[in-house]
């Protein structure tokens, strides 16, 4: 197992539920640690370029528009293999495939607000951190 980081966005659905408490605490009580955050409000610019692997797909638009819709919480999270234990924690990407005691089965209803966003693999981490943050924003503990 590698000591990994990964980027994880609270996404605006779930800020807007007032879940942003119980969501990181499943991530703290999993073993992973909040290195950096921030809450933002994405511009289209910012989403689509987030988003820009999804470009071509037909749901591009409507993402676009609900991560922009409201503030979302962006952060980084680091511990032995947080990539796979964040993306088990989120559960699947349509809620109602998810597994129970999932995030997205506990707070999300419907695949196009699915309450987080968590990097996929090693090298969309490295992108998608970068993307966000700073090295001097980052606070390895
Ligand atoms: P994707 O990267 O496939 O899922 P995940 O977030 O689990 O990595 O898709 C990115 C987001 O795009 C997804 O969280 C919600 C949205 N989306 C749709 O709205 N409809 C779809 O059919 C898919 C596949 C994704
Ligand atoms: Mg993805």
């Amino acid at each position: 197992m590698a000591n990994e980081r990964t980027l994880s966005i609270i996404k605006p659905d779930a800020v807007a539920k007032n879940a942003i408490g119980e969501i990181i605490s499943r991530f703290e009580k999993a073993g992973l640690k909040v290195v950096a955050a921030k809450m933002i409000r994405l511009s289209e610019e910012n989403a689509g370029g987030f988003y820009a692997e999804h470009k071509e797909r037909p749901f591009f638009g409507a993402l676009v528009d609900f991560m922009t819709s409201g503030p979302v919480v962006v952060q980084v999270l680091e511990g032995e293999d947080a990539i796979a234990k964040n993306r088990d924690l989120m559960g699947a990407t349509n809620p109602k495939d998810a597994e129970a005691g999932t995030i997205r089965a506990d707070f999300a209803e419907t695949i196009d607000a699915n309450a987080v966003h968590g990097s996929d693999s090693v090298e969309s981490a490295e992108r998608e951190i970068a993307y966000f943050f700073g090295n001097d924003e980052i606070c390895p503990r």
